[in-house]
């Protein structure tokens, strides 16, 4: 998924942090801000346990699938009702109207989706509600529906880049019709999981041999730039405002300048953790020296950069370079946790 922040084209940089910090014993890796969970599913092929977090539902169900699914299931109930593959018989439902035609589609007066697109969307999202219900599927196959949904119905948005905005006219990739793909799922079967919460609240609650924290680092509200995805998620018929149709939406105090520094500090000093990994450049609300001290709460801090150049999801926006460098803040703990 194309993803504002997402650390998918810095994999290999991060797992060369990680083998030189790390001695081979560690076996929980938790990816606290997870996104698009690249970097779970990245850590869980190497063979770790991962819990992966995110505020936002839409992450929920993309971590739940690539991470908790090892294997593409079986879908014993779907097939008793067709003899067809599963995905091809849920690509040729007939498109219902739903509330993303209602709402995301030129038939509500916006332009997020075709018509066609939405209602193909509507009547994914309806059907696998009923099945479900109706133990028809499992709650994997549930997962993986939903997630591929996910995955295919971003590559058929008719914006720029975020939900923030939709286009005008609708673009040639958009104008494609919307086709659910199996996906590329690890087979490491150790026991990961996702979560849904508040990192500075499941900090609490949590133990692992390696933290990786991968805040968002501007004032730009993940729930609002992806607003469409976390409705088409949850299917929850939420109240919608304004010209691009956004919900309510849960606020970040990472995004805050007024707020990140605080919320860091808490996070850095509750981790029961071995090593604290930070992805963190220097265009944020905090600083490169901010993080250094921060981590320095917990032992030695270090720093580790690449040049790196903007994800496509980070394009056209008024940016004061093109390429950066993108850095890693290490630090291995040995001062005790401490609760505030
Ligand atoms: C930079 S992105 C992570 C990208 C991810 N590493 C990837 O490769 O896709 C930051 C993520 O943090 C999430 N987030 C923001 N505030 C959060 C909070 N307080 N607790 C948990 N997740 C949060 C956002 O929803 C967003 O998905």
């Amino acid at each position: 998924m194309n993803y504002i922040g997402s650390k998918l084209t810095l994999l290999p940089f991060l797992e060369e942090v990680f083998r030189q910090v790390t001695d081979g014993s560690e076996k929980v890796f938790c990816d606290l801000f997870a996104g698009t969970g690249a970097v779970g599913r990245h850590f869980k092929d190497l063979g770790l346990k991962v819990i992966a977090n995110d505020l936002q539902y839409y992450a929920y169900v993309l971590n739940k699938a690539y991470l908790e699914i090892h294997t593409t299931p079986d879908f014993t109930g779907l097939r008793s009702l067709s003899p067809q593959d599963p995905l091809a018989f849920i690509n040729e439902l007939p498109g219902v109207t739903g509330f993303i035609t209602h709402h995301y589609s030129p038939a509500g007066g916006r332009m997020y989706y075709t018509e066609a697109n939405a209602q193909k969307a509507d009547a994914i999202r309806q059907a696998i509600e009923v099945w479900h219900r109706e133990g028809v599927i499992t709650e994997q196959e549930y997962f993986y529906v939903l997630c591929s949904l996910l995955e295919a119905i971003d590559q058929v948005a008719n914006t720029a880049s975020v939900y923030g905005a939709y286009l005008k006219k609708f673009k040639a990739s958009a104008l494609r019709p919307l086709q659910l793909k199996p996906l590329q799922l690890t087979c490491h079967a150790a026991d990961c999981h996702a979560q849904q919460k508040d990192a500075n609240q499941l900090i609490a609650e949590i133990e692992c041999d390696v933290l990786y924290l991968d805040p968002p680092y501007n004032h730009r509200q993940y729930g609002a730039n992806y607003h469409v995805l976390e409705t088409i998620a949850a299917y929850d018929n939420p109240s919608l405002r304004g010209l691009t149709g956004l919900r309510d939406y849960p606020k970040s105090a990472y995004c805050r300048s007024d707020a990140a520094q605080t919320a860091m500090e808490q996070l850095i000093r509750a981790a029961r953790t071995t090593h604290i990994l930070v992805s963190y450049n220097d265009e944020g609300v905090m600083s490169l020296t901010d993080i250094q001290e921060l981590l320095s709460l917990r032992g030695e801090p270090k720093l580790f950069q690449t040049p790196y150049n903007r994800f496509k999801a980070d394009n056209g926006r008024a940016y004061k370079r093109d390429a950066t460098i993108e850095y890693v803040h290490y630090v291995k703990v040995v001062k005790a946790a401490t609760v505030s």
